[in-house]
């Protein structure tokens, strides 16, 4: 699907230069405790669905946001967002809601029926998001990622 300079892809295949550009996207949008690692990023590629948004310009392409997603263990028709953000200078323009819509898309057309996430209470952009795109709170998950770091559980039907 592209949009203007705006395209999205599911990415299938890695090599090293692709998984070191993941892993510094990670840390400059999530921060270094968020952030997956060389360990972590190819599972998600290999086992669950790692989306991202491209940015094209002229020849050359980059990335301008992510979700990654994995099916739930006790739910198969439940996925589970581990991860999503765009980059900072693309960002409040209307691509978070896209990368959504288009991970939603293909998430229902797989056969899932709910998509669930985190989120910090503090983090009113993605709170915002979220909710206008039709989450509902379930629950706070207190001590979720750590002590004092609480999260809201989010659920949307697909
Ligand atoms: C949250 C995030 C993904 C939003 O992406 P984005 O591309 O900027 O969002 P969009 O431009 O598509 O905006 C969609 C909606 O988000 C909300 N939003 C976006 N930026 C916002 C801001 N700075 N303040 C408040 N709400 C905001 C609004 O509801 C907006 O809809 P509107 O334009 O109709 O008001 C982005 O800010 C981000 O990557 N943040 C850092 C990483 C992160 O926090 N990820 C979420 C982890 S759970």
């Amino acid at each position: 699907m592209r949009d203007k300079n705006i395209f999205f892809e599911v990415i299938k295949n890695f090599d090293c230069s692709l998984i070191e550009n993941i892993i510094e996207l990670e840390k400059e949008n999530l921060g270094p405790e968020a952030a997956l690692n060389a360990w972590q990023i190819p599972v998600i590629i290999r086992y669950g669905k790692f989306i991202t948004v491209m940015q094209e310009n002229g020849k050359n392409k980059k990335i301008a946001g992510v979700c990654e997603a994995i099916r739930d263990w006790n739910d198969e028709h439940k996925a589970f967002i581990h991860s999503f953000y765009i980059i900072k200078e693309q960002r409040s323009k209307g691509i978070g809601r896209k990368l959504l819509e288009y991970a939603a898309g293909i998430l229902r057309d797989e056969g899932f029926k709910s998509i669930e996430l985190t989120v910090d209470p503090e983090n009113m952009p993605a709170l915002k998001l979220y909710k206008d795109f039709g989450f509902n709170l379930v629950k706070t998950e207190y001590n979720e990622y750590g002590r004092g770091k609480d999260r809201y559980l989010m659920s949307l039907k697909l």
